[in-house]
């Protein structure tokens, strides 16, 4: 159980795992004391040594808050590092000193304003009020820490309680200062087709971490980082991770201090940020989740799967089986009808698979990415009779109906522009600046997200799509709404992002029974933020299978296999152009929700054969490979092989998946030792019938027999599990 407790001036939230303490120092400002594994008693006067904190005779006279590790540090008192905090005060200044002026224990977490954050349910709830009693401004650090997971979540809320306006030019979600600087910093870096590469290295004195800009979390970098002990690996050492539940321009940053000291930030990128908060209003910041792990990078993770799938994620579609789908969108492109679809649905169909989905160009008169977005008519000249005679089509054959959508975009080449031109976020006065030749709507008026809305509901109810794939695929550019005032131009960017979440939140709540997978070329926006409202969101425009084991390993740093798309497609592949086996292509994308990208009309009947084995296999394993515990066992990024597991939680079964990427003649038949799984059972593998102690699989490792000679690039093993009686 998670509890919290008091004692004189300092507070200790703990949970089975976990310990996170706080105290207030004289004066009522507020320092952080221990964030690591739990601890039953807290020796308060140890901790504060470790930490640098002089209690006794403190002021913040004399520069002290450089020195101390603040829990929200806030700008212009002498603490010369990086803080959390910056408000423009009606007198045009920017310090700002928050004291303590209540703590309390709530009865339940409080909901956070128009932002998506983990659910209430199973945890302790604490608030800190502080003050500034300068200015009026007050700051709620609210906590809560869950009993069935290894995780802090923490947010900031800002009410402005004084008489005149004040200006927020930053407000992050997370400060954590810890007393060493002896750790990597983790982060997930890419670009498209290359998203979520594990990036680690050691931290050094000054700024190091990631951020987005893009109006989007990004292809380019997740708002996530960790800081892993040095020798952590995946199975040992201590790793905190941070993660945002935001899916707009972010920061993630550590300083590593003069003091030797190093502080970990993370919220809203303060850059294209500013907020202007009247007398009365406040300013919620997103939520941020910390993970405390003692068993390395896997711990970490495993915290992560559990938070996000216990308390974050659309509860209706957790340990819900997904169906197998087939994308149209490799399978086709643009260039389909209605007869077109039906012969690959069918094809589908005759494969065992359960949902069909229509990708881009079925609207408007969309032959290309020049046109039409905006204009969610489908195109009589390739759908003559409209989107339900196709979904009634498709669901004839026993299969759901699924159809793409990219909501919130525009081309200036369609009539919603030419009847709304002040409806895209643009600069009055300033040529339009157009990626994939579309602008983006302005989400942060109220008449755009209602027409948003309107669109994907009318699509919805006209084509009873049981699916929606919500793509996003540009980045903001010329940032600048025709409906705000000059001095609330520097809210765009967030206010699009809580524009976004109104609207996914309606949505999600009038079509509960429709799975939105969500998309943003690619794994563009696969953020906490958005996996609140999709539990499914497609990983990456890239469907080589081996770029996949990349992007796939990097994303189960802190995401579970239920929330990525991963889809068999045709080869040679259209993006790298290599030709990998049928067989591997399936092993990889068993990783997560299972599908294809290809038109099965096009393969051999051997392979339809395989596919149909393929899909029911996919199947019958969704439970334990979406849902079991899993865990990274040969990394992508450190060499030739890939390989992970997935355990189910009595650890009766298992699913192994091994790749070699590169054939390597006469070496020895690859090891891997296997972890999660009980040591005193023994385990069949199903494939070949041989039987092993759990304790021999994870300590000796399992064998993958691979040919010495003309085994071919990558190749791939898939194993099942199962505990038996036999010795
Ligand atoms: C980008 C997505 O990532 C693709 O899967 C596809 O839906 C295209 N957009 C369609 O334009």
């Amino acid at each position: 159980m998670a509890e919290i407790l008091r004692e004189g001036n300092v507070w200790h939230l703990r949970n089975e795992w976990i310990s996170y303490a706080l105290c207030e120092m004289p004066g009522g400002v507020l320092a952080h004391l221990y964030a690591g594994p739990r601890l039953e008693k807290l020796n308060p006067a140890s901790l504060m040594r470790r930490a640098g904190i002089q209690m006794e005779g403190f002021s913040i006279q004399e520069l002290a808050l450089d020195r101390l590790p603040r829990e929200y540090p806030s700008f212009g008192l002498g603490d010369m590092r990086e803080g959390a905090l910056t408000v423009v005060a009606p007198d045009g200044t920017r310090a700002v000193d928050l004291r303590l002026e209540d703590a309390r224990v709530l009865p339940e977490k409080p909901a956070l304003e128009g932002l998506p954050a983990t659910r209430g349910e199973g945890c302790a709830a604490v608030q800190f009020a502080l003050r500034d009693a300068h200015t009026g401004l007050e700051v709620q650090l609210n906590y809560a820490i869950y009993d069935d997971c290894p995780a802090v979540v923490r947010s900031a809320r800002l009410i402005n309680r004084g008489d005149a306006p004040m200006t927020v030019e930053r407000a992050y979600s997370l400060c954590l200062d810890v007393p060493d600087a002896d750790w990597d910093l983790v982060t997930l870096s890419g670009s498209w087709a290359r998203e979520r590469s594990i990036r680690r290295r050691a931290l050094v004195q000054g700024f190091q971490g990631i951020s987005s800009q893009r109006g989007a979390s990004s292809l380019q970098a997740s708002p996530f980082m960790a800081l892993a002990r040095r020798g952590a690996d995946e199975a040992c050492g201590e790793v905190i991770g941070m993660a945002l539940i935001y899916s707009g321009n972010f920061i993630a940053q550590a300083e590593v201090d003069h003091n030797g000291g190093a502080r970990l930030l993370l919220g809203i990128n303060d850059r294209d940020f500013t907020w202007r908060l009247d007398p009365g209003e406040s300013f919620q910041t997103p939520e941020a989740a910390m993970v405390l792990s003692s068993e390395g990078l896997g711990g970490m993770s495993r915290g992560f799967h559990a938070l996000w799938e216990k308390h974050l994620l659309p509860a209706r579609w957790v340990n819900r089986d997904r169906p197998v789908l087939l994308n149209s969108w490799e399978a086709s492109y643009f260039d389909f009808d209605e007869n077109k679809l039906a012969g690959i649905a069918q094809a589908a169909a005759d494969a065992g698979v359960s949902l069909f989905v229509m990708d881009d160009g079925w609207f408007g008169h969309r032959d290309d990415d020049t046109t039409s977005l905006g204009d969610w008519q489908p195109d009589r000249n390739k759908l003559p009779s409209g989107l339900k005679a196709l979904g009634d089509r498709v669901r004839a054959m026993g299969l759901q109906f699924g159809i793409w959508m990219e909501p919130e975009m525009v081309s200036p080449d369609s009539d919603l522009f030419c009847a709304h031109p002040d409806w895209c976020q643009h600069i009055p006065g300033r040529e339009h600046i157009t990626a994939r030749h579309q602008l983006i709507l302005d989400l942060s008026r109220a008449d755009v997200r209602e027409f948003v809305y309107q669109s994907v509901a009318d699509t919805l109810h006209e084509s009873g799509a049981s699916y929606l794939k919500w793509d996003m695929n540009r980045n903001f550019s010329n940032i600048g709404s025709a409906a705000l005032p000059a001095d609330r131009q520097g809210e765009v960017p967030h206010r699009y992002i809580l524009g976004l979440y109104e609207v996914m939140d309606k949505l999600t709540a009038d079509f509960p029974d429709v799975l939105f997978e969500g998309c943003a070329s690619g794994g563009g926006r696969f953020d906490a933020g958005m996996l609140y409202y999709v539990p499914q969101f497609w990983c990456s425009d890239d469907t080589d299978a081996l770029c996949r084991c990349e992007i796939q390993y990097g994303t189960t740093l802190v995401f579970p296999p239920s929330t990525m798309g991963c889809h068999v497609s045709a080869v040679p592949n259209h993006q790298t152009m290599r030709t990998v086996p049928l067989q591997t292509r399936f092993a990889v994308a068993l990783g997560g929700c299972f599908g294809y990208e290809l038109d099965p009309r096009a393969l051999t009947d051997d392979e339809r054969r395989t596919l149909r084995e393929q899909t029911a296999f996919a199947e019958r394993t969704q439970a334990l490979r979406l849902y079991g515990a899993f865990y990274r066992l040969a990394s992508p990024f450190e060499g030739n092989e890939t390989a992970w597991m997935s355990v189910s939680q009595d650890k009766n079964e298992a699913i192994f998946t091994f790749v070699r990427d590169r054939a390597m003649p006469n070496t020895l038949p690859p090891l891997t030792k296997l972890r999660g799984l009980d040591a005193a059972k023994r385990y069949k593998i199903v494939e070949t019938g041989e039987v092993y102690g759990g304790d021999e699989l994870m300590n000796v490792g399992l064998c993958c027999p691979i040919p010495v000679y003309g085994s071919g690039d990558a190749w791939a093993a898939l194993y099942t599990l199962k505990a038996v009686d036999e010795a």
